[in-house]
């Protein structure tokens, strides 16, 4: 199959690259579950923007920079911010149906977040993600120009020199240079089979690597897939150690990955001590550990959670927005409020207990403002990304942001691209594989990998466990790498292999970071250096 753009990925970022390029492009997109299934579905605070007149610009870009501890790449900050509002109101002209507010000045409700010095997060209630994906959804269905691949995981990138040098092994040529994206192998899902994809362009927007943790809001696609396939095609990736932990994931035995919005807190909602903690239950604690209390950034709020938990051996804390009126909660908090009643907890009446858990990959494949990558013909653009906008800790409701602000300026460069000569490439060779025999290998690694992710690689780090971490994952990269090499893929199989090597990234960085930074904390490099500086990992020549 050829087409003139490939998209792995319909996330926010993947689709609005295809409805920006549609008009002009044939466009496939991939997506290997459902095109819902990613973490644009489950957003839940909203859009940051500069909105309103009493807002601007440098307001914005200084709680960025703030947020990223001196990481953020300066004009990027600025290329996307001032693009934000352009970015919501071609998503307001798609027909999302944001709330709305007539007193103010745009006619929408605007919330806020920590880390915001002002209100402006556009949102559509706490689903604001579903009700931008539904919208989305309905239009790529529905363009001639859009081939939809649903439940087909990409497998490797493929390119030229890799093609170059498979002949060179058999005609003895001299290598090429300046090597290509020419497309990818991509696996259905539900056959088995394995499908040559062509493109004169390819845009990775296969969003975070969450699950490389044990407890993460994040959904079963976040598996790092796009990071580690740019990797293996020879891109520089950078800041992996930088992992967000959300403050306030619901704390419930049937309910893992349930973010409970940071907009509760914007609305008032207090962190305080639960029953478990005896004569000191109800007390605030967030003000002992910074001025701003509940509305300091998350890496601040996440570090404090787990110290109070720790010191005084809690499963959680409380999040308290009980003294808000059940009507105001009811309009502004729909589906947590619908979801903890299902589970017991009545929210306008009881607080609700929270943990920290993995949230957002705030580093990615390197890339500019226009998502190009090292690899000539690939664009990254999303979460899988690192365009230096999230430094060291990501400003809340910046990312569906970024995946806008830069999808269209992705789409936009392609446009102005010549199109490519055909080239044939080669199928995939299944002829020295076989089908697995112990597929609980599979399992095991995969929960052991994110087990000691969490135990080693958390929210506080040391260089020891770090150590351990690395070896670990050593000893998993060499039974996986047996795996792949011997027996038929699955889905699972792929995406532990992806995983794998994005932990590799995260504990190598961490470990190169001898400082404190951000979301970044090392008990045994405590300070911040005078000079921040990103890491920057370039993958062994092929
Ligand atoms: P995703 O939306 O995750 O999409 C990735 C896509 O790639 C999926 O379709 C997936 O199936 C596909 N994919 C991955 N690997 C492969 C492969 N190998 N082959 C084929 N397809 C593949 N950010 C905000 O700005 N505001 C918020 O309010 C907010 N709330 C959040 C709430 C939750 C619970 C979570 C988890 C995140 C939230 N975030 C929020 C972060 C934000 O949602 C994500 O950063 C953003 O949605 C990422 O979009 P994306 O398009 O890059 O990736
Ligand atoms: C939230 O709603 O708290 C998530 C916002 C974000 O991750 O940007």
């Amino acid at each position: 199959m050829k087409f003139d753009v490939l998209i792995i990925g319909s996330g926010l970022a993947g689709l609005s690259v295809a409805l920006h390029l549609a008009e002009t492009k044939k466009v496939a997109i991939i997506s290997k579950r459902s095109l819902l299934d990613g973490a644009s579905n489950w957003a839940q605070g909203g859009i940051a923007a500069v909105l309103d007149s009493g807002d601007s610009y440098d307001q914005h870009i200084e709680d960025t920079l703030v947020a990223g501890a001196g990481l953020c790449d300066d004009s990027a900050t600025r290329f996307i911010i001032e693009h934000g509002r352009e970015a919501i109101e071609w998503l307001i002209a798609q027909g999302v149906p944001f709330t709305r507010d007539d007193s103010a000045e745009l006619g929408y409700h605007l919330t806020r977040e920590g880390g915001h010095s002002h209100r402006r997060i556009i949102h559509a209630a706490d689903a604001t993600g579903h009700a931008v994906q539904v919208t989305l959804e309905q239009k790529v269905r529905s363009h001639p120009n859009i081939t939809l691949l649903e439940h087909h995981c990409a497998i490797d990138l493929i390119t030229s020199d890799k093609i170059a040098s498979d002949k060179i092994t058999k005609a003895g040529a001299k290598h090429p240079a300046a090597p290509r994206c020419l497309g990818l192998y991509a696996q259905d899902v539900k056959t088995g089979k394995v499908l040559t994809l062509a493109a004169d362009h390819t845009v990775l927007a296969t969003g975070g690597a969450g699950k490389v943790y044990l407890y993460t809001t994040n959904p079963d696609t976040a598996t790092g897939d796009g990071i580690a396939m740019a990797w293996r095609a020879g891109c520089r990736v950078a800041n992996m150690e930088f992992i967000q932990f959300h403050p306030t994931c619901l704390y419930h035995p049937y309910a893992k990955s349930f973010l409970i919005t940071e907009a509760v807190r914007g609305e008032g909602g207090l962190l305080k001590l639960p029953q478990e903690a005896g004569a000191a239950a109800g007390t605030r604690f967030m003000l002992a550990h910074d001025e701003r209390a509940e509305l300091a950034p998350r890496d601040v709020v996440a570090r404090a959670i787990d110290a109070e938990m720790k010191k005084r051996g809690l499963d959680y804390v409380d999040l308290d927005i009980s003294h808000q009126t059940p009507e105001f909660l009811q309009e502004h908090f729909p589906t947590i409020y619908a979801r903890c009643l299902e589970l017991g907890i009545d929210i306008t009446t009881q607080p609700i207990p929270v943990v920290p858990a993995a949230h957002y990959t705030c580093g990615g494949i390197v890339t500019d403002f226009c998502g190009r990558t090292d690899l000539a013909g690939l664009y990254a653009v999303g979460e899988t990304s690192y365009t230096g906008l999230h430094g060291a800790n990501r400003l809340a409701s910046n990312s569906l942001l970024e995946c806008l602000v830069i999808g269209r300026a992705a789409a936009h460069h392609i446009e102005q691209q010549p199109k490519l000569k055909a080239i044939a490439l080669p199928a995939w060779d299944e002829s020295r594989v076989t089908d697995a025999d112990e597929e609980v290998i599979i399992a095991n690694n995969w929960d052991e990998l994110r087990r000691f992710m969490w135990n080693y690689v958390g929210i506080v780090r040391t260089t020891k466990r770090l150590e351990r971490a690395q070896h670990r994952i050593g000893l998993l990269k060499e039974e996986i790498h047996e795996y792949y090499t011997n027996f038929r893929i699955t889905r699972d199989l792929l995406e532990l292999r992806n995983l794998v090597e994005v932990a590799s990234m995260i504990v190598n960085s961490a470990l190169s970071r001898r400082e404190s930074r951000g979301l970044h904390f090392s008990r045994d490099y405590p300070d911040t250096l005078p000079k921040a500086l990103p890491t920057v990992l370039s993958p062994p020549r092929r």
